[in-house]
């Protein structure tokens, strides 16, 4: 990758063909565009310095975009090694300029990073010039925040720690990073972490991660879970997972997927998209749930509720999205069918135990084409494994498709301007934007789809308690 001070991306040559695509995202995106009509003349984010850690594709080129029109000036990095679309990071870092003079936004991100390089990366977008500190995190799944949060504790005590046996390859070359980055003494993380108004947390895991932090008292700065407004994790987990799980499948495999038998472990909002979608190509589809309700929930939507061990043997397709670890392991992979398809679309790669894979007697990893493995056991059988282990709706396809992302990332943006400009409204914790935010966000995509939305009167509304212009529900409603 071409990488000068100010940014790193693949090859800044497809910046017309990612504009262009960009330019058909924007028409998809009306929470985004609406965004920028009404914040035009306010600027909220003027004085905001926004350090953005999400798969860089067309559809967060359209966010991105949207923040710097709104005054804030970011730089940006993936959140997943396998999941930029260069010709989008190639247009957001060329901008209004050109490919030989790029004015646009520093982005650092190219599909197939390395550890090291990912880590580099996040490191960049924490790092701005001219001595200037980044005011507010934009995370998908927690790692900007993870990587601030142990740069000060390891500054406060001194040294980072050694790696040991049990550390994930991941963190180690995370401990490997900050090693060096300490060292050079580049950066003041104290003050950094202190100029920090908040973090906006896109993802399931990432808010899993923060609540911890929070619990233990270790939360540096406010955050706000844009994951469990409605219209995030109630849309893009579910409908999106439902479009872009078998696009991934498909363009990995191009097997047909209608006969099958898909198992999908979890049966959450990803879980129950991804269910959706495979049963709507004709797969027969079996959850696997540790939690009852969820389980009752799959049974009663129709569909066989197993053990894994039970069915590991005649299964043709496997799916992980759990947020949890060691779903599917090493032998129960060795059980498998001849070209079974086994794929992960939970946020991080240790759903799948691949360490334990690659450690079999005899096994044998061939590439197909990037982000699509066979491995093959002592035996001769083999597997088929998308994208390592790692979220294959984003390493194998092109993740969610706009609409959906317009309407997480509409959250996203009012939750950048909440923090930044109400800042004294959230205390140190993790907060959820407030109902008649999320409403705004699902009415202004409305229009677009010809909903016809009835209106209360105000008789109606009386009755029901509620005003005629919402909040509709009570903040325990599950929707
Ligand atoms: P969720 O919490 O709604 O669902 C996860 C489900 O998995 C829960 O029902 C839980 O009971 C179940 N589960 C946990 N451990 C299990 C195990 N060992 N075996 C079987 N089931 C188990 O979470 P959500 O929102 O569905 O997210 C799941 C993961 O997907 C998270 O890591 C999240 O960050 C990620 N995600 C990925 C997206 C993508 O585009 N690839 C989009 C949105 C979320």
């Amino acid at each position: 990758p071409r990488t000068t001070p100010d940014f790193g991306v693949a090859d800044l040559s497809l910046a017309e063909f990612g504009r262009k695509e960009i330019t058909l995202a924007e028409h998809e995106m009306p929470g985004l565009m609406a965004m920028r009509e009404r914040y035009a003349a306010e600027q909220p984010l003027a004085g905001a310095r926004i350090a953005g850690s999400l798969h860089m594709t067309v559809q967060t080129a359209v966010l991105i975009e949207t923040l710097t029109a709104l005054g804030a000036k970011v730089r940006w990095a993936s959140c997943n090694i396998f999941s930029t679309q260069d010709h989008a990071a190639a247009a957001v870092a060329v901008g209004d300029g050109t490919v030989d003079e790029p004015a646009g936004v520093p982005v650092f991100a190219w599909k197939g990073e390395t550890l090291g390089e990912y880590w580099w990366c996040t490191e960049q977008i924490l790092d701005w010039p001219g001595g200037e500190l980044p005011t507010m995190i934009l995370d998908d799944g927690g790692d900007a925040t993870l990587l601030v949060h142990r740069a000060v504790e390891y500054t406060k005590a001194g040294a980072v720690p050694e790696a040991t046996a049990d550390t994930p390859e991941e963190l180690r070359v995370l401990l490997a990073t900050l090693r060096n980055n300490l060292a050079a003494q580049r950066t003041d993380w104290i003050a950094l972490a202190n100029a920090v108004k908040g973090v906006t947390e896109e993802t399931t895991t990432g808010v899993h991660r923060l609540a911890e932090m929070a619990r233990d008292g270790q939360l540096l700065f406010p955050a706000i879970n844009v994951n469990d407004s409605v219209t995030k994790s109630k849309f893009d987990n579910k409908y999106g997972c439902r479009h872009s799980l078998i696009d991934g499948i498909n363009r990995g495999t191009d097997v047909l997927i209608g006969g099958k038998v898909a198992v999908v472990c979890g049966y959450g909002d990803v879980g129950k998209g991804c269910a959706e979608s495979l049963r709507g190509q004709g797969a027969r589809v079996i959850i696997t749930e540790i939690d009852p309700i969820c389980a009752l929930q799959a049974a009663l939507d129709g569909y066989q509720v197993a053990r894994l061990d039970e069915v590991v043997g005649y299964a043709d397709i496997f799916v992980t999205a759990t947020g949890c670890l060691d779903v599917i392991s090493a032998e129960q992979m060795s059980r498998m069918k001849h070209q079974a398809i086994v794929g992960n679309i939970g946020h991080f790669d240790n759903e799948i135990d691949m360490a334990g894979l690659a450690r079999l007697d005899g096994i044998r990893r061939t590439e197909i084409k990037p982000q699509v493995h066979t491995w093959t056991f002592a035996d001769g059988r083999s597997i088929i494994v998308l994208s390592e282990g790692r979220l294959l709706n984003l390493g194998n396809a092109t993740g969610h498709p706009s609409f959906v992302m317009s309407n997480s990332f509409t959250n996203q943006v009012l939750a950048q301007i909440e923090l930044f400009t109400r800042t004294d409204d959230y205390p140190l914790g993790v907060h959820v934007l407030p109902k008649h935010l999320d409403e705004e966000v699902a009415r202004l995509h409305l229009d677009a789809l010809g909903v016809g939305l009835t209106e209360l009167t105000a008789e109606q509304a009386a009755y029901l308690g509620v005003p005629v212009q919402g909040p509709y529900k009570p903040e325990a409603y599950r929707y």
